[in-house]
């Protein structure tokens, strides 16, 4: 295979930024559960005023906007409005691709309002063996379309970034990464369950760039609740597609995407399951027990993920209106499915396990079992009632033992 020096470039420029050492160098995180500090929840079912919470219908008419806002204001940023009109086209498409097991359809989304004048494209694969409309999941990519699969005639993708040396405004094109994230992708078996996979490469939605993307003071939207606002534009075309079920589409998202998951799902209630995947600080894990990644260390490495507001809090967490198990709970009485890894100490699996255990609360108003268990599961043993866990052995990364947990779970609610 020839190498480009382009193609190379995409993806070290992606594993490693400078920016990111050297703020990693003075940043010594904490791997010893010992040191954790004692640390008190704020109790999802207290409303700001001390009001107790205890019906259902008091948290989604009070509680439930109350921390939407909190979490807009104070982390994310709220996510962009949207006229409500989206031009969308189809650029692409065959009935027989992937040895005519799938439609294959690139559409062309030009959403109008907020989100100013942005152009992006989504992949999409259809099994072509069910009939009827079939479920969804969504999940954005990091490197284009053309890197989830060795499929020929998946458009390259083409974006801004930065040359990690010379920290100049550079366009990343590279044909060479063509199907080199298929590891993440693995579309036969989500086909072969029946399943449609619906893709767009983040960076085209929004830059993932702290140069050129400067968050003022204040509650100014970041990166994060732009990702989140593609997520919901996708969802706008999904939803008008015969093939799709539209009551059953499923957020997903590794790492920062699955932070941005997160924040969609609470956001679109069109979002049947939402799926946090290694998902860590500033996702899916408890920012008070400051394990491996800490808010003070994500702020200064990533500090345009993340609306002005939230930078306060990297000195002192304790004083957040809020943590993870709240943001996992506004999924509710939807599903919501955390997966960790066990070589992923960063992303502090402990913590992301420990908060869907106190995102229960929430779920028991509706008469629902979150989940079962209040220890953490042993590697590879998933577990799920009406949500889910599992913590995978090995590194950082969305790999198919993640998918098939996925795909598991997401029978057991659609097909009940
Ligand atoms: C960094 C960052 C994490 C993030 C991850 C990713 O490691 O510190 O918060 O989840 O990048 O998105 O890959």
């Amino acid at each position: 295979m020839r190498r480009t020096i382009l193609g190379v470039f995409a993806v070290v420029c992606f594993a490693v930024s400078p920016a990111l050492l050297s703020a990693q160098e003075k940043f010594v995180p904490n791997y010893d559960e010992a040191k954790v500090p004692a640390y008190t929840l704020p109790d999802p079912l207290v409303m700001q005023d001390g009001t107790k919470v205890t019906t259902s219908d008091v948290w989604e008419k009070s509680r439930r906007p109350e921390l939407v806002e909190l979490f807009a204001r104070e982390m994310f940023g709220p996510v962009p409005a949207n006229s409500g009109k989206l031009t969308w086209s189809v650029l692409e498409e065959d009935e027989k691709a992937l040895e005519g097991t799938a439609h294959r359809i690139q559409i062309e989304l030009k959403p109008d309002g907020d989100g100013g004048d942005r152009r992006f494209e989504l992949l999409l694969y259809i099994p072509n063996q069910v009939k009827g409309p079939v479920p969804v999941f969504i999940n954005f990519n990091f490197l284009g379309n053309h890197t989830v699969h060795p499929d020929p005639a998946i458009h390259v993708a083409t974006w801004r970034s930065r040359d990690p040396k010379t920290g100049e405004a550079v366009v990343l094109t590279s044909e060479i990464a063509r199907g080199d994230r298929i590891r993440r992708f693995p579309i036969e078996v989500i086909l072969k369950r029946g399943y449609a996979l619906a893709t767009v490469h983040y960076q085209a939605v929004y830059p993932d760039d702290a140069k050129a993307v400067k968050i003022p003071e204040g509650s100014e939207a970041g990166a994060i609740s732009h990702w989140a606002w593609g997520y919901s534009r996708v969802t706008d075309v999904l939803s008008q597609l015969p093939k799709i079920d539209r009551e059953k589409i499923v957020f997903l998202g590794h790492s920062r995407l699955g932070k941005t998951a997160l924040w969609a799902g609470a956001n679109d209630p069109r979002a049947a399951i939402v799926i946090s995947n290694d998902s860590g600080c500033g996702g899916a894990s408890l920012a008070r027990r400051q394990y491996g990644e800490t808010v003070g260390r994500i702020n200064d490495a990533f500090p345009h993920w993340f609306c002005g507001n939230y930078k306060k809090y990297g000195n002192d967490v304790n004083q957040l209106p809020f943590d993870a198990h709240e943001l996992l709970s506004l999924t509710a009485p939807r599903p919501v499915y955390v997966a960790s890894a066990t070589e992923d100490q960063w992303a502090d699996p402990k913590g992301e396990f420990l908060a869907l255990l106190n995102a229960n609360p929430v779920y028991q108003l509706y008469g629902l079992e979150g989940i079962r268990e209040t220890e953490q599961p042993a590697p590879e043993k998933p577990i799920s009632a009406h949500n889910g866990y599992h913590l995978r052995v090995g590194k950082h990364d969305l790999l198919e033992y993640d998918w098939v947990r996925y795909l598991d779970f997401a029978d057991g609610y659609f097909k009940k």
